[in-house]
């Protein structure tokens, strides 16, 4: 018998890529592939990829570049493009790097294992009619904690800075009976958290047997089956959360109480000519019902500094917004012009502006985020184990509030829901101890 093949996958930008790259090394994994993390032993090397800034994107050539020795070396090791960025540029990338055997979008990972049996060079960046989940192995194994599953996939939006739309195409949500058989299969092989995801999660509209459903009457589903203790949801619009949704942060007691709600711009003006169709008081308004339904829930969101036109009182605004909503944490990026977007028509902002303007609210982000951890030291919270810690007697997991937790315990079992009190708040984690 030959030896197993092995595939080597790195993964970057968001948490739909790894669920993806999660697919795909199944898929492979029925074609004979087994994972390495050592890419020099691999068989086959897949990069998914990331398109929503400049950077993210360039760090594929970088990196396709350092793959040149292994091929030169071996050339019959195949080299794959997947995610963004092949959806993006297509063939345009083995022009580029010839070395690039096989280019596939994110709608045609079903076709991989055929790519990679194909000879010569591959490119498949269709947007097929059917789902592309359907046409993945069922998954088997037994696994960690935690786990992502796609709900919704692609984005009708079109904010005016970004790709998705066109990496992801058009908005399609999976049926519910789906999302429940995965949901029960993930279960059973030892997963207690899961993370529905979608660009636009909370627009979710999936086929149920009685018309389409919302993503609250999914959660609500998912909450009754047994042995998922902990239900979250990303990322969100914050023009889609509606009364079912927020009223299920209130009565759902698997959800939990963590929602990252992008509002990336905490100016009127901009939000405009960003096209996200709301206003700051309109997100303000949104915060306060969810509040209302769930008074300790963190909010976390994301920001564009720099966005074209963006004035020192624009910016004020935003600062101003997150000083009022008061976030648990928030991710901060600098505008990236991205070709084909409408943004990228307009004139930047200076280099130098968009740092300094980056820098302050960085600063006043991690303030908060500091001071939200601090106000954890002395609760009880409840930890999910993911893993155990560099220390002996160590546990490491996440709270209901996403915090990361390290929790002093000598006999804690991955998988376990332990009840522990925070003794102090650390750079980006909290330390506690166990207590039952
Ligand atoms: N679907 C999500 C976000 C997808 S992209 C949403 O609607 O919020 C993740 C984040 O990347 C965005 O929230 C935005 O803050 C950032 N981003 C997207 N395009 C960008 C660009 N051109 N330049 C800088 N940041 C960008
Ligand atoms: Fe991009 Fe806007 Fe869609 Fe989010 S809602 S994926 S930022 S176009
Ligand atoms: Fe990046 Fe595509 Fe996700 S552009 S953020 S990998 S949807």
């Amino acid at each position: 018998m030959s030896e197993a093949k092995k595939l080597f996958i790195k993964t970057y930008g968001c948490q739909m890529n790894v669920y993806d790259s999660e697919r795909m090394a199944e898929a492979m994994g029925a074609e004979g592939y087994t994972l390495t993390d050592v890419v020099e032993d691999a068989d086959m090397v897949l990069l998914n990829t990331c398109h929503i800034r400049e950077k993210a994107s360039e760090k594929l050539f970088s990196d396709l570049g350092r793959l040149r020795p292994l091929k030169d070396a071996r050339p019959d090791l195949k080299i794959g493009v997947a995610g963004c960025v092949a959806q993006a540029e297509g063939a345009e990338i083995q022009r580029r790097m010839p070395l690039v055997d096989i280019v596939v979008g994110p709608q045609a990972y079903h076709r991989l294992p055929a790519l990679a049996r194909a000879t010569g060079p591959q490119v498949d960046t269709d947007f097929p009619a059917e789902d592309k989940f359907d046409h993945l192995p069922e998954r088997k194994a037994l696994r960690g904690p935690t786990a992502f599953l796609t709900v919704q996939e692609g984005c009708d939006k079109f904010c005016a800075f970004c790709v998705v739309p066109y990496t992801r195409g058009a908005e399609v949500s999976r049926p519910v009976e789906r999302i429940l058989r995965e949901t029960r299969d993930l279960v059973a092989r030892g997963v207690r958290e899961v993370t529905l995801l979608g660009q636009n999660v909370n627009g979710y509209h999936g086929a149920g047997a009685d018309g389409d459903w919302t993503l609250g009457r999914l959660i609500r589903a998912l909450a009754e089956v047994e042995g998922l203790e902990r239900i979250r949801y990303t990322t969100s619009h914050p023009n889609d959360m509606d009364d079912d949704l927020i009223a299920a942060h209130g009565d759902v007691p698997q959800l939990m109480p963590y929602l990252h709600l992008p509002v990336q711009s905490g100016s009127d003006r901009i939000l405009k000519a960003m096209n996200r169709k709301h206003t700051r008081d309109d997100y303000f308004r949104v915060i306060d019902r969810i509040r209302a339904a769930r008074p300790d829930i963190l909010f976390s969101s994301d920001f564009i500094v720099g966005f074209p036109g963006e004035t020192e009182e624009d910016f004020d605004d935003t600062l101003d917004l997150v000083r009022r909503v008061g976030f648990g944490q928030s991710y901060s990026f600098k505008y990236s012009a991205r070709p084909g977007t409408p943004a990228a028509e307009k004139t930047p902002v200076p280099a130098e502006v968009a740092d300094s303007r980056l820098q302050r609210l960085q600063a006043l982000i991690l303030e908060q985020q500091r001071a939200g951890q601090e106000a954890m030291v002395g609760r009880e919270v409840t930890v999910l184990y993911e893993k155990p810690g560099r220390q002996p007697g160590q546990m490491v997991g996440k709270s209901d509030h996403l915090h990361a937790v390290h929790v002093a315990d000598a006999t804690g079992r991955v998988g376990e829901l332990a009840r522990v009190r925070v003794t102090a708040s650390l750079a980006n984690s909290l330390s506690a101890v166990r207590i039952s």
